[in-house]
C-alpha cells in the first residue's frame, strides 16, 4: 500500500464523523453547485437537530441541494446559511429572514474571503485520488483556491462522478482533514424551455455576432437561445464564468474552436460548469478546458485581452436611463450580480467587444412591462447607466453606450412591448427625458 493509500484509509470518515466535530459559532465554506457537500451538510443539520448546538454558518454560492436551513426555519439560530448569489434555496430563506447574503462582484469574493473571512472548514466534492495522490476538484474553480488558503480543515466527499478536470485545481491528501466516500449521481438544472420569444431574442443577438467572437452566455432560456442560434458561425471562442450545456453543443457541432482568442488559444476557459451530465462527461480528462479562479476569468482586464468578447446576460427591470436591475423585484431579492458586471465592462473594453443584456419585453403574462420610466422603488441596480451596452427584447436593440439619455429613452421605448409605449413615452416627456 502506498503512503497516500495509508492515509486515505486513515482519513476515511463517514458524514456524522465530521459533523461530530463541529463546534459552536464555526463557519464552513463551500463553493458553487456540484462542488457542494450534501452528507456533510445534511449530518450536521440532523446533529444540530439533536443538541445544542449552535451559530454554525455555512457560506456558498449556488445552492444545488435541498439544504434544511434553506427550507425553513427550524434551524434558525442553530446553523445559518450565507449565500455569495441569494438563487435557489436561499432567496426563499432571505426572504423569510432565515439566511443571510454578502452583496458582491463574483470577481471580487476570492479577496473578500482572503481579507474578510477565516474558516474553520473548507468542505468539497472531488473525483477520486489518483496515484499521485491528488483530487480533482471537479468542473468548479471559483473562490475555491482562497478558502483553502484560509481553512483550519478541509473535509472533501469523494464521489466516482465526479469529473476530473485536467486543468483545474487539486488537492492533495496530504492537505486532507477528513474524507468521506459518496458516490451519486450529480445534480443537474434542468434545460430551460427555449419558447418563440427567446429564440428570436437569440436570433437578434446571434446577427451581431462575428465568426472568431469570443463568448460568454449568462444563466437562463435567453443565453441558451443564443447559444443554439451561433451553431452556423465559425472559430468561436469561450471565455466564461459559467460553462453551460448549450457551450457543450458549441464545441461538439464545430462552432468553437477556440482558434482566434488572443489568450489561451485552443483552450475553453471557464470558473465553473453546471447544468446538464453532458457538461460533466465533456470535462472528464478533458485538457481543452481550464477551470480557473473567479478573480482571474472574472477580471475585465483579463476578459477584454480575447478580440471581439460577446457577453450576453439577462435582467428583470431596465429604466429610461439605462439602469440595469438584474437582481431584485422591487425589494424581493432575486439573485446577486454573480459576473454579469465583470462581463459587461471586460467586453465593452474589447476591441470590437460588444455587451448585450437581453429580456422578455414583459413579465407576468404581459401585464408588467420590464423597460420602465423609473426602477421599481427598492430595485437593486446591477449594470449602471455608464456600463450599459446593448439592451435587446424581442422587438430589436437598442444601442445605450455613448449616447444621450433622450437617444436611450426613444431607442429604450421603441423595443418596449407596444402596449406600454404611449405611456413610457407619456412619463418620459413629463420628466423632460424626451426632447
Ligand atoms: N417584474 C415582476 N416580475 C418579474 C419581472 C419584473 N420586471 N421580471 C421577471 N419577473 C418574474 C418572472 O415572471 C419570473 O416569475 P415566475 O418565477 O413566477 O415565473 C421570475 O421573475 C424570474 O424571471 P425570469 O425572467 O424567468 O428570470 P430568470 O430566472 O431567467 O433570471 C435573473 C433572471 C436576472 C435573475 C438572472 O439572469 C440572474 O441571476 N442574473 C444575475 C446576474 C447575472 O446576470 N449573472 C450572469 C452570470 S451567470
Amino acid at each position: 500500500m502506498s503512503d497516500y493509500q495509508a492515509q486515505y484509509k486513515q482519513k476515511k470518515m463517514t458524514a456524522d464523523e465530521v459533523a461530530a466535530q463541529v463546534g459552536d459559532n464555526w463557519l464552513i465554506g463551500m463553493d458553487a453547485a456540484i462542488a457542494q457537500t450534501p452528507a456533510i451538510i445534511d449530518a450536521l443539520c440532523r446533529r444540530a437537530e439533536n443538541s445544542g448546538l449552535k451559530g454554525v454558518r455555512v457560506q456558498m454560492l449556488l445552492d444545488s441541494f435541498p439544504y434544511p436551513f434553506y427550507a425553513d426555519g427550524h434551524l434558525f439560530g442553530k446553523v445559518m446559511g450565507e449565500s455569495w448569489f441569494a438563487s435557489g434555496g436561499a432567496r426563499k430563506a432571505l426572504a423569510e429572514g432565515w439566511a443571510d447574503y454578502i452583496p458582491n462582484y463574483y470577481r471580487d469574493c476570492p479577496r473578500h474571503i482572503r481579507e474578510n473571512y477565516d474558516y474553520d472548514a473548507f468542505c468539497v466534492s472531488v473525483s477520486p485520488m489518483d496515484k499521485h495522490g491528488y483530487f480533482s476538484l471537479g468542473s468548479v474553480s471559483s473562490y475555491s483556491p482562497a478558502m483553502i488558503d484560509k481553512a483550519k480543515r478541509i473535509f472533501v466527499e469523494v464521489n466516482e462522478n465526479t469529473p476530473r478536470a485536467v486543468r483545474g485545481e487539486q488537492l492533495h491528501i496530504s492537505q486532507i482533514t477528513g474524507l468521506v466516500e459518496n458516490t451519486f449521481e450529480l445534480p443537474t438544472l434542468p434545460p430551460a424551455k427555449l419558447d418563440e420569444t427567446s429564440s428570436i431574442i437569440g436570433n437578434l443577438i446571434a446577427e451581431q455576432i462575428p465568426d472568431g467572437a469570443c463568448i460568454q452566455l449568462g444563466i437562463g432560456a435567453i443565453p441558451d437561445a443564443v447559444g443554439l442560434a451561433l451553431q452556423s458561425k465559425h472559430d468561436l471562442g469561450i471565455h466564461t464564468e459559467m460553462f453551460t450545456s448549450s457551450m457543450v453543443d458549441l464545441i461538439k457541432c464545430g462552432a468553437v474552436n477556440n482558434s482566434r482568442k488572443q489568450i489561451h488559444r485552443g483552450i475553453t476557459v471557464t470558473t465553473f460548469a453546471f447544468g446538464s451530465k453532458a457538461i460533466n462527461d465533456f470535462i472528464d480528462d478533458n485538457p481543452s478546458i481550464a477551470i480557473m479562479p473567479v478573480d482571474y476569468v472574472n477580471n475585465p482586464e483579463v476578459i477584454c485581452r480575447n478580440d471581439n468578447m460577446i457577453s450576453i446576460n439577462a435582467a428583470l427591470e431596465v429604466d429610461l436611463f439605462g439602469q440595469v436591475c438584474a437582481e431584485s423585484i422591487g425589494t424581493k431579492i432575486m439573485s446577486g450580480s454573480g459576473g454579469q458586471v465583470d462581463y459587461v465592462r471586460g467586453a465593452c473594453q474589447s476591441r470590437g467587444g460588444k455587451s448585450f443584456i437581453a429580456f422578455t419585453s414583459t413579465a407576468k403574462g404581459g401585464t408588467i412591462s420590464k423597460i420602465k420610466t423609473s426602477l421599481t422603488p427598492g430595485a437593486v441596480v446591477t449594470t449602471s447607466k455608464n456600463d450599459v451596452d446593448y439592451i435587446v427584447t424581442e422587438y430589436g436593440l437598442a444601442h445605450l453606450r455613448g449616447e444621450t439619455l433622450s437617444s436611450r429613452v426613444k431607442q429604450l421605448i421603441a423595443i418596449a412591448h407596444p402596449d406600454f409605449r404611449d405611456e413610457l413615452t407619456f412619463d418620459a416627456k413629463k420628466r423632460g427625458i424626451l426632447i
